[in-house]
């Protein structure tokens, strides 16, 4: 069935690359989603994503709160390419353009393969655009906002597990160090849990020895005996496969689109594993964003309305459990009342 408000694809005016607009529902108020540049095998690949990533964020902004839609931008890349400098600020130039065709019914952020600086280009052709530098104007990487917000559904998660949001004394593997996945595991470390983290960058290994944390490849991190498992790299890393091979006894994450398919909701829900449904976990970064440039809240309101992720997990958590349904279920349950009612 088709779900969505609109989808674009353009050819970028300037580099003739495929751009991928996806806005997938306005009823809430102006769909907004990150644009993400990133390899796919064919375009079409990156039209999929698009589908899939926007309707996530349809979910995320209304259990988020916000007055907003879902909406997402991807630029899906020929495999193997590598833009030179000149090529991604005209590619930047065109995304900017076709956001501005939209008039409006969508906006823009940075997303994987994107970054604040990027948004100043983006920004030049459209006002529609969040998180540039504070130099220019915005709020910046939506990174930190991103970690503080897991932190908040950490502390919820481990709350439910064992009756106490303490961090210390619990063990997390974290499978992926890009912003949000390094200044998760370094705040977890501050507060005194165990480590496990991993990278498909051997670089990254330098950070498990700051931290002190165990350094294993990410096949092992996926299946290390912890409490909390938290992706926080690229979707689709929960398959039916690999449930039966986990060995924590949560799941809670920054990555979006964890789920290989919506079933794997149910697949971990059997093994009695809690879910953390990660459009909930994820919205710290979109959070900050539209409470400081939209809203205009000072820093703590803010960092307040972003700690809110840890009570609606726990109201999450507390419904599925009075329902003996999974996370994800009572989630798409209170996102169908929050649209019905919006
Ligand atoms: N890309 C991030 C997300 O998936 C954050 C973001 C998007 C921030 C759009 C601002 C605007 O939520």
């Amino acid at each position: 069935m088709f779900t969505h408000e609109e989808v674009r694809v353009r050819a970028g005016r300037r580099t003739g690359l495929p751009i991928v607009v996806a806005v997938h529902s306005t009823v809430l108020g102006q769909a907004l989603g990150g644009c993400r540049i990133w390899n796919y095998p064919d375009w079409r690949d990156g039209v999929e994503d698009a589908l899939r990533l926007s309707s996530a964020m349809t979910a995320k902004n209304a259990l988020a709160g916000l007055a907003n839609g879902g909406g997402k931008t991807v630029v899906p890349l020929p495999p193997g390419t590598v833009l030179d400098a000149g090529t991604r600020h005209a590619l930047l130039s065109d995304v900017g353009d076709v956001v501005e065709e939209l008039d409006g019914r969508y906006g823009t952020g940075p997303d994987v393969g994107t970054d604040a600086e990027d948004m100043v280009v983006i920004g030049e052709r459209t006002p529609h655009v969040f998180c540039r530098p504070a130099a220019a104007g915005g709020s910046g990487s939506s990174s930190p906002g991103t970690a503080s917000g897991v932190l908040a559904a950490l502390r919820a998660t481990v709350a439910q597990l064992d009756g106490s949001p303490g961090l210390d004394g619990h063990s997390f593997a974290v499978v992926g160090l890009g912003s949000v996945g390094a200044d998760v595991a370094r705040r977890l470390a501050a507060a005194g849990s165990r480590l496990v983290v991993s990278d498909v960058r051997p670089e990254a290994e330098s950070l498990a020895r700051e931290l002190d944390a165990d350094w294993v490849t990410p096949e092992q991190a996926l299946t290390a005996d912890v409490d909390v498992l938290v992706p926080a790299a690229l979707g689709g890393v929960l398959t039916p496969g690999l449930v039966p091979e986990l060995r924590c006894r949560a799941v809670v994450g920054p990555a979006n689109n964890q789920l290989s398919s919506p079933d794997v909701a149910t697949l971990l829900h059997d093994r009695g594993i809690l879910w953390a449904p990660d459009y909930v976990a994820s919205a710290g970064g979109i959070v900050h964003a539209v409470a400081s440039e939209l809203y205009r809240e000072p820093p703590d309101v803010v960092e307040r309305r972003v700690e809110r992720i840890g009570a609606t997990l726990r109201e999450l958590y507390r419904s599925a459990a009075a329902a003996d349904t999974s996370p994800a279920t009572s989630a798409e349950d209170l996102v169908a009342a929050r649209l019905a009612g919006g």
